[in-house]
């Protein structure tokens, strides 16, 4: 095999890798996606404060938690019947669809986020620098702070199981969650 051909049979090889079996298709995604729009926005931004936006979150993560939809493992009625509806070429589908779109913040109350910002250091080791998020590791910038401050009570609760969250969020009080999730929104 000569240099080149070594090359190409390598880029083949890790586009099966980033794609398992299948490729993401935006355009899919979107016909797909008139399914979320009522609760999630027209562009995966959503107006309700305990409905996630979709819409700048990592693709790889937004497949993850509809498989965990799906499966159960994480347990909400709402969008397991949603998920039960998807296969996994759908989840992709749809998953490279809103991480295609532009995310736009939510905001949050600043004298709480400036409080927040002190103890977010600790978050950016997974969640990024910025708290963009990466791979599995959720974008939580500009996310909704209710939403947010609910699911880090429920990681805390053990009523969302989240890996590292569970012992993570058990080293946040009360006050914590609610400083954090402002801060969070307001990026
Ligand atoms: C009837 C309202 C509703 C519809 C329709 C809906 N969702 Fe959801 N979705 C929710 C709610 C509520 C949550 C938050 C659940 C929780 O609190 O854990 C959620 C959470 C999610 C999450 C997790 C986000 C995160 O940051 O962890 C993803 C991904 C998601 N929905 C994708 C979709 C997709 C894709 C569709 C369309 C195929 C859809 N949803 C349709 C209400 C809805
Ligand atoms: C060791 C890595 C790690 C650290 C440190 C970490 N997280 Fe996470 N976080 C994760 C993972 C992984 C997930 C996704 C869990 C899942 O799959 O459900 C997550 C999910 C979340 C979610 C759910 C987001 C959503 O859209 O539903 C929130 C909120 C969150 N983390 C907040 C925080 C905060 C606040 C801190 C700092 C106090 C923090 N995390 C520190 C790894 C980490």
């Amino acid at each position: 095999m000569n240099h080149i051909d070594y090359k190409i049979g390598l880029t083949f090889l890790l586009t099966l890798l980033t794609f398992p079996g299948h490729a993401a298709d935006i355009n899919a995604g979107k016909s797909k996606s008139a399914a979320c729009m009522g609760c999630h926005g027209a562009e995966g931004v959503s107006n309700n404060s305990m409905w996630p936006n979709l819409a700048g979150q990592n693709a790889a993560y937004i497949a993850g938690q509809l498989k965990n939809f799906k499966s159960g493992q994480r347990d909400n009625a709402t969008m397991k019947a949603i998920a039960d509806g998807l296969s996994d070429a759908d989840m992709q589908n749809l998953a490279a669809y809103f991480a295609s779109l532009p995310g736009k913040s939510a905001g949050g109350d600043a004298a709480l986020a400036q409080t927040g910002k002190d103890k977010a250091a600790m978050c950016m080791g997974c969640h990024g620098n910025k708290l963009q998020g990466n791979g599995q590791f959720p974008k939580l910038a500009g996310q909704h702070p209710k939403y947010l401050a609910k699911q880090l009570n429920d990681f805390k609760k053990g009523e969302r199981k989240g890996g590292p969250m569970t012992a993570m969020a058990k080293t946040l009080s009360d006050d914590d969650i609610k400083a954090l999730a402002e801060y969070m929104g307001a990026l």
